[in-house]
């Protein structure tokens, strides 16, 4: 093959490379010990001498000349090689599809304040199931089959025997049955009932306290009750006792809080009383220890239960308990912190 033979190929063949590892191959192919130029350069020694320098000048000005286009090709593919990277791996950090940031349920806020707050003075969290036997929702309650107590609560039932939780009160007993005193116990859920209106919701949830030891009293409940509303609608709440009536409770309270709206003056939210009901209390009624096994002559307590969706409400002025399940997310927004 002569110079221009060669020359000619090489420029069409670096025109084609399109890869770094080609250009190498094309490398080997003309410069390489057995390629094309090196072997005209190895054929020198067969020319009659005078033509030796032009020749040898040729092919070495050739060979500067590849050496040179490698150059510049291998660069301009590292190039392409790294825009095209570029453009591959590109993120496009415009793109504002953030997910939406979530909150928490009033509910769920209003559960973790109170739960905070009681485990600050030492009781522990416990939840129990909410499909529930009759005897624990009812009967170890002090709530026997024919109970006109029954009636306050309209059951859905699953069997004769089995139901959907009417009170996170059922944890109480499931809870003395396993452990034995002091128990101071907070358990908070979902309950079930059939109703439904503006203030009842067929799901809604409580949070049910428990407190078992020697020498407890009205008292010691107050002061746990106190200390919760202080904390939930201020300093200035005040906590008042009616007499009531519970199965499992004896005496029975029913808790008033003064109304956070008017500070108790009477407003229309508190229908002018200045108190707002807000949950049922006492102390554990000794049948209900009997029951559990625990020895009520040595041992008494105080219950409590309390409507959490009924304190979101009072806290936040919300008319309507359905609307904490429509799950609207303009309503669920405004309580995002
Ligand atoms: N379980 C009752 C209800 O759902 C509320 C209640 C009242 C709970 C008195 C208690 C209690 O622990 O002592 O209406």
């Amino acid at each position: 093959m002569t110079i221009t033979e060669i020359e000619k190929d090489f420029e069409r063949d670096i025109a084609l490379c399109a890869t770094l590892p080609e250009l190498q191959e094309l490398r080997v192919k003309y410069l390489g010990k057995s390629g094309q130029l090196t072997v005209l350069l190895k054929s020198i020694k067969d020319l009659p001498p005078e033509e030796r320098p032009t020749f040898g000048a040729k092919v070495n000005e050739l060979r500067n000349n590849m050496e040179r286009r490698f150059v510049a090709r291998t660069d301009a593919l590292k190039q392409d090689e790294l825009a095209r990277r570029l453009q591959e791996e590109r993120v496009d950090i415009s793109l504002t599809s953030c997910p939406e940031r979530g909150a928490l349920h009033p509910v769920t806020q209003i559960e973790n304040e109170i739960c905070d707050l009681l485990i600050a003075l030492g009781f522990e969290v416990l939840s129990g199931p909410e499909i529930e036997t009759d005897y624990y929702n009812f009967q170890a309650l002090n709530i026997p089959d024919d109970h006109p107590a029954r009636d306050m609560q309209d059951t859905f039932y699953i069997t004769d025997s089995i139901l959907l939780r009417t009170q996170t009160s059922a944890m109480q007993a499931r809870v003395m049955e396993k452990r034995k005193p002091p128990l101071k116990i907070v358990c908070p859920g979902k309950v079930f009932r059939s109703d439904s209106d503006a203030s009842h919701s067929p799901v809604f949830h409580q949070i049910e306290g428990l407190v078992v030891d020697k020498n407890i009293t009205l008292c010691d409940l107050k002061g746990t009750l106190e200390y919760i509303a202080a904390h939930l609608f201020g300093e200035q709440t005040k906590v008042r006792f009616r007499p009531s009536f519970f199965p499992f409770t004896e005496p029975s309270v029913e808790v008033d809080l003064t109304c956070c709206n008017c500070g108790g003056k009477g407003c229309s939210l508190c229908k002018g009383t200045g108190w707002i009901e807000v949950l049922g209390a006492g102390m554990v009624n000794p049948y209900v220890l009997e029951n559990c096994g625990i020895d009520s002559s040595k041992y008494n307590g105080y219950a409590f239960g309390i409507g959490m969706d009924r304190v979101a409400m009072i806290k936040y002025g919300i008319p309507d308990i359905r609307l904490f399940f429509e799950n609207d997310k303009r309503f669920l927004k405004q309580f995002a912190k």
